[in-house]
């Protein structure tokens, strides 16, 4: 049992987009804790990251590197993370791994504090956040399932490079000057040249015709509002935007539902804003939702070709909500419900 009121935490991906998110949020809210160590591979050991008033080095993570760690955020790839979270588990700390490699085992809960807060009591060490965009479609879904039985739900994605990490906002940045010079593009993120341009594509293809991204939003969101037989597809586009992924959403219901409903239902639900009303000129836009901490829904409007459906605009920013913010909210989640191994 720990001496210490406060968790003692480690970062592990400290350098890229979602460990500095992390990192913020931690500072911006005055985090109370005992300790945060940062790590990252090899090659940026020895960096140096300020912290509030003060500066912690970066160290190369590896099997040993959470002894004293109550908690440990791993934002880097699934390798890492398939690497380094036994380890952090046999060491009797809580992981939240931001990544996909442990989310759809069956002991591993996949939360959006919002909506799924109590999956978090069967965690065996390890707990994993969703794609950055399912945790803003399964928010909006959890709402509208209160209000009537969802039959069917389509989703079409505008997701932004930093959904892709650090290295994918240098390349859209170098791009566009490239382009703007008339000079010759370079590619090693994507297959296609993205800066003034889209790629239909997130993530590789998958036998079925549809992407891993796709498969990850329909397999996630069944997972997380615990209902395996829900009817959804995705179609999830790259877009030249630097933060906040954007989705339309298609939600048939069972029942007809007064669009006023709708707007209520959302407009109360915690961590959803709307602005306005949510309809017509009042929709956020990615430039806006950029650096908030909530989703904003608008445009909601009943679908023209279906009386029981309902069509709606979701923005989020990715590496807040959609990483970052929801990753310390279930710490938070753990702490409150007496769930983290060496801290309760
Ligand atoms: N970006 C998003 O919007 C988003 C949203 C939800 C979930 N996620 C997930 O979050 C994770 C991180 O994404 P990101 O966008 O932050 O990626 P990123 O910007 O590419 O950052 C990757 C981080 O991983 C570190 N790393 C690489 N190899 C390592 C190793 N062997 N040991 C320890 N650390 C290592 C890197 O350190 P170096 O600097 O030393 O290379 C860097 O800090 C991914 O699993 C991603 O799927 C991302």
């Amino acid at each position: 049992m720990k001496n210490s009121n406060f968790p003692s935490i480690s970062i592990v991906g400290a350098t890229g987009a979602v460990g500095k998110i992390c990192l913020d949020i931690l500072n911006e809210r005055d985090y109370p804790v005992e300790k945060i160590n940062l790590f990252a591979s090899s090659r940026s050991a020895g960096k140096k990251i300020i912290y509030g008033s003060s500066e912690i080095i970066v160290k190369e993570a590896t099997k040993n590197s959470f002894e004293d760690s109550d908690v440990v955020f791993i934002s880097a790839d699934s390798s890492v993370s398939l690497n380094l979270a036994p380890s952090a588990v046999e060491s009797g700390a809580l992981v939240i791994d931001d990544g996909s490699a442990f989310r759809m085992k069956e002991d591993v809960p996949l939360v959006v504090p919002e909506v799924n807060e109590s999956d978090i009591n069967f965690h065996k060490g390890i707990i994993s956040i969703p794609n950055c965009t399912t945790t803003p479609l399964v928010m909006a879904l959890d709402r509208l399932r209160r209000l009537s039985k969802i039959n069917r739900i389509q989703a079409t994605t505008y997701q932004a490079v930093s959904g892709s990490g650090s290295m994918a906002v240098s390349e859209l940045h170098e791009q566009t000057k490239n382009i703007l010079n008339n000079e010759e593009i370079s590619k090693s993120v994507y297959p296609h040249q993205i800066a003034f341009s889209l790629i239909p594509q997130v993530d590789e293809f998958m036998p079925d015709g549809y992407t891993k991204e796709e498969h990850k939003m329909i397999n996630e969101t069944r997972k997380i509002l615990h209902d395996n037989n829900l009817k959804i597809s995705a179609t999830c586009v790259r877009v030249p935007i630097y933060y906040c992924h954007s989705e339309v959403v298609s939600v048939d219901l069972e029942d007809e539902i007064n669009v006023n409903e709708i707007i209520e239902v959302f407009r109360s639900a915690s961590g959803i804003k709307l602005i306005g009303d949510g309809l017509n000129e009042d929709y956020p836009t990615p430039s806006f939702v950029q650096g908030k901490d909530e989703i904003y829904i608008g445009r909601i409007r009943k679908d023209s070709s279906n009386q029981k459906g309902i069509n709606f605009w979701i923005v989020s920013d990715n590496l807040r909500k959609g990483a970052a913010l929801n990753a310390i909210q279930i710490m938070d989640s753990s702490i409150k419900l007496g769930k983290i191994p060496k801290f309760r």
